[in-house]
């Protein structure tokens, strides 16, 4: 768990943090009351500074949830153009009202379906210059590799959660409910394997849930 100390400064930052438009604080508001677990603040934030920094101009999101992340994106990044991938056929329609709401329904292309079952479709899309994994924490290694394939030389994945409230960190033996364990253990092992990835640099950050960037080599190999 996070010390208080570093709760402060999570509340400091959201404070500084400036105002979102209507739409996008209703969907804030939307996901607090229903439990949709979108990217926190600070996490969202460093993401679209990331962004902002690599200008990519297609992007690959897994994990669309309401459309919260995807729209934020498009919003900061005029020109770029967003797949993103939901299997919830609730969040889904959620999401579809709010990209219409927001008018980008000609930039972000939303798919209904398992992202392990919809290659197929999202790969008529390809190649991407940035693939943002933010769905089931227990298949991101599976995740990663299927999309992987449709990556930009040079292009960037970004994997949220991996931090999973710091509990990665603890002893996971002493981790309960056993549901939880196991998950810890699965998102632990996730993240030696992408350290260790010979065709990506990554770095994680210790921002929002985590955050870990992985860069492809490219060339650099
Ligand atoms: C953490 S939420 C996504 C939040 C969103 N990126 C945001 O920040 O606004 C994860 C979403 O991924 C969806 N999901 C989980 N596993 C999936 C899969 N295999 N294929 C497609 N969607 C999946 C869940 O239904 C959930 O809505």
């Amino acid at each position: 768990m996070l010390e208080a100390n570093e709760n402060k400064v999570i509340t400091y930052l959201n404070k500084l943090t400036p105002q979102r438009n209507e739409l996008v604080s209703k969907m804030e508001k939307l996901a607090e009351k229903d439990n949709v677990p979108i990217m926190d603040l600070v996490g969202m934030e460093t993401l679209l500074q990331l962004l902002r920094l690599s200008t990519p101009k297609k992007i690959l999101e897994i994990g669309a949830a309401i459309g919260y992340s995807a729209i934020r994106m498009a919003q900061a990044l005029p020109e770029v153009t967003i797949v993103t991938i939901e299997r919830d056929e609730h969040r889904y329609m959620q999401a579809k009202a709010h990209i219409d709401q927001a008018g980008l329904q000609d930039r972000i292309q939303l798919i209904l379906g398992d992202a392990l079952e919809v290659y197929d479709q999202v790969e008529k899309e390809a190649p991407f210059d940035f693939i943002f994994v933010d769905a089931a924490k227990g298949q991101y290694e599976r995740f990663f590799t299927m999309y992987e394939n449709l990556l930009n030389q040079a292009g960037i994945i970004i994997t949220d959660n991996v931090l999973f409230r710091g509990m990665v960190a603890e002893d996971h033996e002493s981790i309960e409910p056993k549901r939880i364990r196991n998950l810890v253990k699965k998102i632990d092992k996730y993240n030696r394997w992408l350290m260790e990835h010979p065709d990506y640099i990554t770095t994680i950050l210790p921002v929002g849930d985590g955050i870990a960037i992985s860069k492809k080599r490219g060339e650099e190999r």
